[in-house]
């Protein structure tokens, strides 16, 4: 087993993996890292491709946090919360780890941190039908006045980059939609040195500041967003590195 790496205070990591091309041998070994429990929701799922996606993406988990903890992968034990949230059973590793998964076609995404509140959210570009004519359904009122404000070409990956961050707050908050999706708004600047922010309509029980978001396109029709909860003053930085399922 290596020397866990480290993972500062004021550090998220989020490991990707790209799904598609993930050799059988490596494919059979994600499936002996399954517990029971996952092992017969994996064989639950009606297609294979579901299948594939699903063992890949809790391998990656698994072998995401034993970077931290000495801990193998197959060990890890989990805990849903009563919105379904996965969190860590307390005491596992003995590293107070968080953690969100995000699983879209072809590529699977796990954000890990020391305590703090992370979500990630990956999504792939190609859906059924316009994906913009569902904006009113999903976006709060100035998001969709922003997005229809850009030049039509500039739309569809803003559409994706307010998506992928409502998924990664709600992950983040771990309320699943509890939270309406049109109570909160984010406001992305034109450059990516500005950072994106938050802002809740009507207030909720929640401080905007607190929240750094992060977002980018992992590949040329990949998109992901990042949240994680910060304290005053604090600057986080979040490094985004690709591995496989197995994390060779
Ligand atoms: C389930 C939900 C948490 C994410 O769903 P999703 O984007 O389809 O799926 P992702 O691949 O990003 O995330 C799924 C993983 O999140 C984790 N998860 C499950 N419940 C969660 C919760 N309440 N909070 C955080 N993470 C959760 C699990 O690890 C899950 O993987 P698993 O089912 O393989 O164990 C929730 O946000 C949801 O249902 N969203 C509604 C979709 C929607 O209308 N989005 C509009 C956005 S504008």
């Amino acid at each position: 087993m290596r020397a866990p790496l480290q993972l500062g205070a004021d550090e998220v990591h989020v490991w990707l993996a790209w799904t598609d091309a993930v050799d059988p041998v490596a494919d059979a070994r994600c499936a002996t890292l399954l517990s029971a429990e996952e092992r017969a929701r994996h064989d639950r799922f009606h297609f294979e491709r579901d299948r594939q996606l699903y063992r890949v993406a809790h391998a990656l988990v698994r072998t995401s946090l034993s970077r931290y903890a000495p801990v193998a992968p197959a060990a890890w034990r989990f805990v849903a919360t009563p919105h379904g949230r996965p969190e860590l059973l307390p005491g596992n590793g003995g590293v107070p780890l968080r953690f969100n998964l995000s699983h879209t076609r072809g590529l699977v995404a796990c954000v890990v941190s020391l305590a703090r509140e992370v979500g990630v959210d990956v999504e792939a570009e190609e859906r059924p039908g316009n994906p913009l004519d569902r904006v009113s359904d999903h976006f709060a009122p100035a998001e969709v006045a922003a997005l229809r404000a850009l030049p039509a070409a500039a739309q569809p990956t803003r559409f994706f980059t307010l998506w992928t961050l409502k998924e990664a707050y709600i992950k983040a908050r771990g309320l699943g939609l509890a939270i309406p999706l049109d109570r909160f708004s984010f406001e992305v600047p034109a450059s990516s040195s500005t950072p994106i922010t938050i802002a809740f309509t009507p207030p909720i029980d929640d401080d905007p500041a607190s929240w750094h978001f992060e977002s980018m396109q992992p590949g040329p029709r990949h998109f992901l967003a990042c949240a994680a909860r910060r304290r005053a003053g604090e600057t986080l930085r979040l490094r985004v590195r690709t591995t496989t399922p197995l994390g060779d």
